[in-house]
């Protein structure tokens, strides 16, 4: 795994040090030649532009690979000159065209491929805030990455795997709480003082190319002028369900936990959901199966039983992306993923695909343990790179996502059908195939527990964001508005007093990979502040969340499936894939052109996702019928207990 290709990543890169180390600025050989104002020499200058860009990209992205993959000063160093000398490019071209083209001078895709060179993102900073930047980026993603919790002197458990195995499968009221508190002690607090000034940074370098603040260059990718209305609707649309789910969520943790610690016109302390952010429930569907006669359909033990490692089941996803007639990973793509937690150093667990730029290498870092959940992102990562292959042959400029969206939504497309039992029995993780009315609706729930509860998860931190770039949220309100959001539309409360000492978000942050500013530009992650952890999901999966069954509804068809949706399996359907060959036109044309050509609408909307969650809707509301929706109660705080440890 990892090991050779990383050998031969450090080996050239220690070829390239004695450039790294002695400059900052642009190279000679990367710098942009001469040009005149017409349209032979801007299309000449836009093809000098991606063959430099293709080996400024891979030099850059291989310096993050080696951090994240390696966290050590050194590599940090390397990574940070290397960002900075990533920023001289953007600058020097992106100058460079302002000066000399005319936008009228080319077509349609010429002049966004221009455009987009014309945008300098951080690189519109002086260079004295510009190496601030690089640098608090790095830190925040080190301090992230590495910090440990510490339950007794001796023992030390980082986020993965340790937290985040306590959090899927404890049922201890104090333990739980423990490991919530402290991971939110330990990561949180050490990034606050950093997080104001990158703040204050990234909005300069969105006000270099025209935008208000950060925010508002994040919602541009969207391409639409109404995006904060659009979701808005979206989320008003799945609303009703997501309060049917909570409200028979919080009954089932009452039943267990009781009244002392679950009020039952209240919200849900936030650390008893399964997952350190509250974000996906799935974990706890033991505690919620509405039939547990039936097949117990998370087949983590019988990953176990039959021997799965992480190589093995990046090849059971890569068999399912080939039965479509997808492409299958490259040679380097083996060589040089990392597909599980090096014991000998620290790295960026978070999982990630990665893009090196020069059409060969394409890699995932993944901390990858046998579970379920695991199987699952490891479609999520694959998706990713089955995108970096349709579109690697654009222009460097057009090597993303038609919008980030679109880039989330692949992988988990493919869960949608990997996850039904009648695909998990064909791949031998389940006995039976049954599909009765009591499977189905286990079935449903879990994947509601999933793709449900994340809903306003992903709404709210939008919400934070956006106020906190745009400044209605200051440094002095970050944790209280955060709260306040975070009960508002998620119904979960901090199961301990927080106050602005502590910083909250900051526990959920994360600065990957500092990847290169063309993906900054147009893709999700790389806002380089991400929110994070191997299912981490921003607006981009907001939108993806709600794409995905669009995408699921159009395939499924496409595959002749007949009978409801959700028992829907696309595996081998080769008509199913065709339609992801769309995926090739990456980021040239705008996103609705391209939804258009796929499944036949501009729009994006919930009605597949309402459509194939019917059966457990409709469940629900009978199960609820007593019950009230919503936390009116909202103010309610939970008792803290006494002396909660590690040990509980
Ligand atoms: C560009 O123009 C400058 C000044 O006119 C000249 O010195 C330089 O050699 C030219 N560079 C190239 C690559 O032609
Ligand atoms: C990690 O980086 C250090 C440089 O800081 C290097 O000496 C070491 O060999 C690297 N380890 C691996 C496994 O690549
Ligand atoms: C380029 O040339 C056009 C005329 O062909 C002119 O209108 C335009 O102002 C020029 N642009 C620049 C940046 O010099
Ligand atoms: C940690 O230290 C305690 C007390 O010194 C000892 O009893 C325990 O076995 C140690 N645990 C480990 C995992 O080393
Ligand atoms: C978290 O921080 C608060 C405030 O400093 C402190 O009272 C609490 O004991 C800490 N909890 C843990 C588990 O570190
Ligand atoms: C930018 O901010 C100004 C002043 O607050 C406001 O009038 C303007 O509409 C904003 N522009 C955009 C594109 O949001
Ligand atoms: C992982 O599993 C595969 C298939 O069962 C096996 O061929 C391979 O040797 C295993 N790899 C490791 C590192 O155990
Ligand atoms: C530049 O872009 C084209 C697509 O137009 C791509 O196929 C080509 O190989 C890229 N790279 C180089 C070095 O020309
Ligand atoms: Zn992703």
């Amino acid at each position: 795994m990892g090991g050779g290709g990383v050998d031969r990543l450090v080996k050239s890169l220690l070829l390239l040090l004695p450039v790294l180390l002695c400059c900052e600025a642009l190279r000679e050989s990367w710098q942009p030649g001469n040009y005149t104002n017409s349209t032979a020499d801007a299309q000449r200058f836009l093809r000098d532009y991606n063959s430099t860009a293709e080996e400024v990209f891979f030099f850059s992205v291989s310096a993050s690979w080696n951090y994240d993959t390696n966290l050590t000063d050194y590599n940090s160093n390397l990574q940070v000159s290397a960002a900075l000398e990533e920023q001289a490019f953007t600058e020097a071209w992106g100058k460079k065209a302002k000066q000399v083209f005319s936008n009228e001078l080319l077509d349609f895709e010429d002049k966004r491929l221009m455009e987009g060179i014309m945008l300098l993102g951080p690189a519109n900073l002086p260079q004295k805030e510009r190496e601030e930047y690089n640098t608090i980026l790095s830190i925040m993603e080190r301090i992230y990455s590495t910090t440990k919790v510490h339950p007794r002197p001796n023992i030390s458990w980082s986020l993965e795997p340790e937290l985040t195995d306590i959090m899927a499968k404890s049922r201890s009221y104090k333990t739980l709480l423990y490991v919530w508190e402290a991971w939110h002690n330990d990561s949180g607090v050490p990034i606050k003082e950093y997080y104001p000034r990158f703040v204050e940074l990234s909005n300069k370098a969105s006000r270099g190319d025209g935008f208000n603040d950060t925010g508002a260059e994040w919602r541009s990718w969207f391409e639409s002028q109404t995006f904060e209305q659009d979701i808005e609707k979206l989320y008003r649309t799945i609303e009703p369900l997501y309060l049917n789910l909570h409200a028979f969520v919080r009954r089932k943790l009452y039943n267990f936990y009781g009244p002392r610690y679950i009020n039952l016109k209240g919200p849900i302390p936030a650390h008893l959901l399964g997952n350190m952010w509250a974000q996906t429930w799935n974990n706890i569907f033991d505690m919620m199966v509405p039939f547990p006669d039936k097949p117990n359909l998370d087949v983590t033990a019988e990953m176990v039983k039959q021997g799965y490692n992480a190589t093995h089941m990046f090849r059971v996803a890569e068999e399912f992306f080939t039965s479509l007639d997808l492409a299958e990973m490259p040679e380097e793509f083996w060589e040089g993923s990392m597909l599980v937690k090096p014991e000998d150093r620290e790295v960026v667990c978070h999982a990630s695909a990665w893009d090196f730029y020069n059409r060969k290498d394409f890699r995932i870092k993944q901390c990858t343990t046998v579970t379920m959940e695991q199987f699952i992102t490891a479609h999520h990562e694959m998706g990713h790179i089955e995108y970096f292959l349709q579109y690697k042959d654009q222009p460097v400029g057009f090597r993303d996502g038609a919008n980030p969206g679109f880039h989330e939504a692949i992988g988990d497309l493919m869960s949608l059908s990997v996850s039904t039992p009648k695909h998990l029995h064909k791949i031998n993780l389940l006995e039976s195939a049954t599909s009765d009315e009591e499977t189905d609706l286990n079935f449903l729930l879990n994947m509601a527990l999933e793709k449900i509860a994340f809903l306003p998860f992903g709404y709210l931190i939008d919400q934070w964001r956006w106020g906190v770039f745009d400044g209605r949220t200051t440094p002095d309100k970050y944790n209280s508005e955060w709260w306040y959001l975070r009960t508002k539309y998620q119904g979960i409360c901090p199961p301990t007093k927080r106050t602005e000492d502590q910083f909250d978000p900051g526990a959920k942050f994360h600065i990957p990979d500092n990847y290169p500013y063309i993906r900054y530009l147009i893709s999700c992650f790389p806002v380089q502040v991400e929110w994070s952890q191997a299912t981490s999901r921003t607006h981009c999966y907001f939108i993806s969340y709600i794409l995905q069954f669009q995408f699921h509804e159009k395939l499924c068809e496409a595959a002749h499936h007949t009978g409801p949706l959700h028992t829907c399996d696309i595996y081998q359907s080769a008509e199913a894939g065709a339609i992801l060959k769309y995926a090739q036109a990456g980021s040239s044309k705008p996103w609705p052109d391209v939804l258009q050509e796929a499944i036949g609408t501009r729009e994006i909307n919930a009605n597949s996702l309402m459509k194939y969650f019917e059966p457990v809707t409709k469940w629900l509301q009978e199960q609820n019928v007593k019950e009230t929706l919503g936390w009116p109660e909202f103010n309610w705080v939970p008792p803290i207990p006494e002396g909660y440890t590690g040990d509980g």
